[in-house]
């Protein structure tokens, strides 16, 4: 949530904090801001610059640009409406200080009432708008040590914060800190950067420092320097991330998130064969867990679900999962099981403190995560990475087939272990996913019908989406990405759940997809569609290639190419997905940015 940038070195800063932030915008976009040093004439004032709406209302805005140092940031309103005064930077009321803040300050009340009787005024109705007062009293007490304000003020700081500060007496320093919200910093020759996270940076560098929660740095052209907030240095190693400009551009799609399901292929095999590596870093003592608990939010969960049947068939051990928001408010149980947190951007604030209670309790805790250096990695024992390559869409494609699968690999990996499958079962596992990513290309060369049922889907206002066992996530995500992006309402079910009450809601507007594999679950499947259809509501069947029998019970069908119908999770996500897609853009939808969200969700 909220995006932030900064940079200071021998470039025009005003061009690196708008290409950075433009690139950090799936993190927040309902208004966005800059703040620079001025170098050329009214040399020393700080320009602030603020707009409501997307970053290219903000450029349009920009007049010139003469500075060497700034900061920038666009929002995902937690506190008062999107405008331009609630827009980031903020000030002091002498305009010495700018600020730019990702997160949440718990206590910025109290702050504000003990501020406002020494006389300080508020202009905007967010609780970041305290942090440069508060820098600003701070300073003057201290003798102008800007670090050391800092320092000062975070620490009296309740809730999460990345903020970068930026004071007019100091063209030549950033200072920054972080607790709970994500903050890097990158280097190149003579210059400086931080920002919310990597993609934004990749145009300048790929060496990078991920900060820690409860570190505060200083960064300038010259080199960068790091201390905990609760005193003492800090010495990081600089991490090469390899990711490329390219992957982060949109490289002749419409949108991030067309480009993002057309990488499938690509995604699915870097899954699969970087696994390898990973296989060795699994500790023996994972293999004697007894009982599987899997925590995540929204499209991780519907992968932590998938993952479920798939522990539980290849492990034989039961498995739970839960999504991360409410794992932390249950009651804890005297089972000991093996924690598994599914985040791809590892930045999901309540997965994140789901594994710090997990480790609190002493219990073993593996992460499943995209990004290279994010803060899930240091809340688990062990990481394991995905290996999509970045996804900028808001609404996951990629990265979840990518998840499925690690289900995929690690439930399999994990039994075999364990002993309850056997070698050859294991590599039939593996075989039977190469053949999956062949039946994604499949789909990828064909979206012909996916797109014209789309235009026909698109008229709807209201739909379900129907699965049995592995398929019943796939259908909860199905539904999900629906929603999303199209805004059409629609709801995953069980299909055989619908009977118990929501069918009331069905009629000939009402369209059902259904989804289809060839397993024990398939008789039942067409037993509820027929329910639907005899209630008038139009099915989409999603079914394997080569079922005729289907086309008894509906005219309706997309086809995917064959696999095992304990796969078929993947193409038939990539088929929804593609469904999704199609159905947004002929809405017209801005698919990349839905309204109300954010790709990453650091607020609780
Ligand atoms: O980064 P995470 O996987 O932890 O994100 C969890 C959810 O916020 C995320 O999956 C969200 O539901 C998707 N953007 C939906 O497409």
């Amino acid at each position: 949530m909220c995006g932030i940038v900064g940079y200071v070195g021998h470039r025009e800063a005003t061009d690196v904090l708008i290409e950075a932030l433009k690139r950090l915008e799936y993190r927040g976009y309902d208004s966005s801001g800059l703040a620079t040093l001025s170098t050329g004439r009214g040399k020393g004032r700080l320009r602030v610059l603020k707009s409501p709406g997307y970053i290219s209302a903000l450029e349009k805005r920009i007049k010139t640009g003469s500075s060497r140092i700034g900061i920038s940031h666009t929002r995902w309103a937690t506190h008062g409406v999107p405008n331009e005064v609630n827009a980031h930077p903020h000030m002091d009321g002498e305009q010495n200080v700018a600020v730019v803040h990702n997160g949440i300050i718990d206590n910025h009340l109290a702050l504000k009432r003990e501020l406002a009787r020494k006389g300080h005024e508020f202009l905007s109705q967010t609780d970041t708008e305290v942090i440069p007062h508060l820098i600003s009293e701070e300073y003057r007490h201290n003798g102008g040590n800007l670090f050391e304000a800092v320092r000062e003020v975070v620490k009296r700081l309740k809730g999460s914060y990345a903020i970068v500060v930026l004071h007019r007496d100091h063209p030549d320093i950033l200072v920054c800190a972080r607790e709970k919200s994500p903050l890097v910093l990158g280097t190149g020759v003579n210059e400086g950067f931080i920002a919310s996270d990597v993609t934004a940076l990749l145009r300048y560098t790929n060496r990078f420092i991920f900060m820690e929660d409860g570190e505060i740095a200083k960064v300038a052209a010259d080199g960068i320097h790091i201390e905990k907030i609760s005193g003492g240095t800090v010495a990081h190693e600089w991490t090469r991330v390899d990711w490329s400009l390219e992957d982060a551009e949109k490289g002749g799609f419409k949108h991030f998130m067309i480009k993002e399901i057309f990488e499938q292929p690509r995604s699915l095999h870097q899954s699969q064969t970087g696994w390898r590596s990973d296989e060795n870093s699994i500790p023996a003592d994972l293999a004697t867990a007894r009982i599987i608990r899997i925590v995540a939010c929204g499209t991780s969960y519907h992968a932590g679900m998938v993952g479920r049947y798939l522990f539980e068939k290849f492990t034989g051990l039961p498995t739970i999962v839960s999504m991360a928001s409410e794992y932390r408010f249950a009651d804890a149980t005297s089972d000991d099981p093996l924690m598994i947190f599914i985040t791809q951007s590892g930045e999901t604030l309540d997965t994140i403190m789901a594994a710090r209670e997990a480790r609190s309790r002493g219990l073993k805790t593996v992460a499943i995560t995209n990004v290279v250096g994010s803060t899930i990695t240091r809340e688990t024992d062990l990481t394991l990475y995905m290996r999509s390559g970045p996804e900028i869409g808001v609404a996951a494609s990629k990265t979840f087939t990518s998840q499925l699968m690690m289900m995929y690999l690690f439930s399999s990996y994990l039994g075999y272990r364990m002993g309850y499958i056997k070698r050859d079962d294991l590599n039939s596992i593996k075989e039977h996913l190469r053949h999956t990513i062949r039946s994604v290309e499949g789909i990828l060369n064909n979206t012909g019908p996916i797109r014209e049922m789309a235009e026909w889907f698109s008229g709807s206002s209201s739909a379900f989406f129907l699965g049995r066992y592995v398929n019943y996530p796939a259908a909860l995500e199905g539904a999900l990405k629906m929603k999303e992006i199209s805004y059409i309402h629609s709801e995953g079910y069980p299909a055989g759940e619908l009977k118990h009450g929501p069918l009331a809601l069905l009629t000939e507007k009402t369209p059902i997809v259904a989804l289809v594999a060839g397993d024990h679950t398939y008789e039942k499947m067409l037993g509820n569609i027929g329910e639907c259809s005899a209630r008038g509501s139009p099915v989409v069947a999603i079914a394997p290639d080569g079922d005729v029998e289907i086309g008894r019970y509906t005219d309706r069908v997309l086809h995917y190419p064959r696999v095992d119908p304990l796969f078929s999770p993947i193409p038939i996500s990539v088929l929804l997905q593609l469904l999704a897609y199609y159905t947004a853009d002929h809405r017209g939808c801005p698919i990349d940015k839905p309204r109300n969200l954010a790709k990453s969700v650091t607020v609780e």
